[in-house]
């Protein structure tokens, strides 16, 4: 695995500042577009990975999701107490009218919104019963500090879900790496109508992203207990890691 310098801002354990804002700006840019996408390239399997991860919460929790951008996984928590957390305002204005109109049909209260990246959750320690984050940790700036806060504001004994990607070794994330420079870019270019679409660009993360064993390593290393990581089949296209934060 290369250095950051050598691939444009990039490498498994983060992404340079300057890279990680001209994603950003990629990110908003799938808003319009984003579900649909997501729907297309996995095969409709999106649903399935985000109620996989939604079903290890239990009613009446306090959960948190990072990185929740325009609200896709966040709108279907029901019967929990939500935080949704994302850096782009943009994303949580789209997110907060998808997600509050959802928990308002369900006789819900409005979730709570916070403006931050993972690496600084200006948040209390001991928070949170659960910490979700759905398609985001590929796209942290520090893996490992984003790993660190998470564990910060989870209770003792709470509980980290990530769904991301999939690169189970090399040659696996070869053949991820096909697929979102072929597959993925001819979808994205026939829903936008646009062949300067902004999946393009998103490919990048994907290249440089670990495989499970890299981050089961670092998700153990920041102290959390029990930690798996494996593909999720039967596509083998996303990845679930889980971890838990001590009792103490
Ligand atoms: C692909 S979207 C995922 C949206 C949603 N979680 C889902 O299930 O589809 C990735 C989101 O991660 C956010 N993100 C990027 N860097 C982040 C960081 N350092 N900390 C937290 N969120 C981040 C982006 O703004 C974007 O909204």
């Amino acid at each position: 695995m290369g250095s950051r310098e050598a691939t444009g801002g990039y490498d498994p354990s983060g992404i340079d500042l300057e890279a990680w804002t001209i994603l950003e700006g990629q990110l908003e840019a799938t808003i319009p577009n984003y579900d649909r996408v997501n729907k297309l390239m996995t095969f409709g399997q999106d649903k399935r990975w985000r109620r996989n991860v939604r079903n290890h919460a239990t009613p009446g929790m306090k959960v948190l999701e990072v990185g929740c951008g325009p609200g896709s996984f966040a709108e279907d928590l029901v019967g929990l107490d939500v935080t949704c957390l994302d850096p782009s305002p943009e994303m949580l204005k789209v997110a907060k009218k998808r997600v509050d109109a959802s928990r308002a049909s369900r006789g819900e209260s409005p979730a709570v919104y916070v403006e931050a990246i993972a690496e600084s959750i200006p948040l209390p320690d001991d928070t949170f019963d659960m910490v979700f984050c759905l398609f985001s940790f590929r796209d942290f700036q520090d893996k490992r500090k984003g790993l660190e806060e998470i564990y910060r504001v989870l209770k003792p004994g709470g509980r980290l879900v990530i769904c991301d990607a999939g690169k189970a070794n090399w040659l696996h994330g070869l053949a991820g790496r096909i697929w979102m420079a072929t597959a993925v870019q001819l979808l994205a270019r026939i829903v936008t109508k646009d062949k300067d679409h902004p999946w393009k660009g998103l490919a990048n993360t994907y290249s440089h992203y670990g495989t499970n064993g890299y981050y089961r390593t670092m998700i153990k290393e920041v102290g959390y207990q029990d930690v798996q990581g494996r593909l999720l089949w039967p596509f083998a296209m996303a990845s679930r890691f889980r971890g838990t934060k001590p009792k103490q």
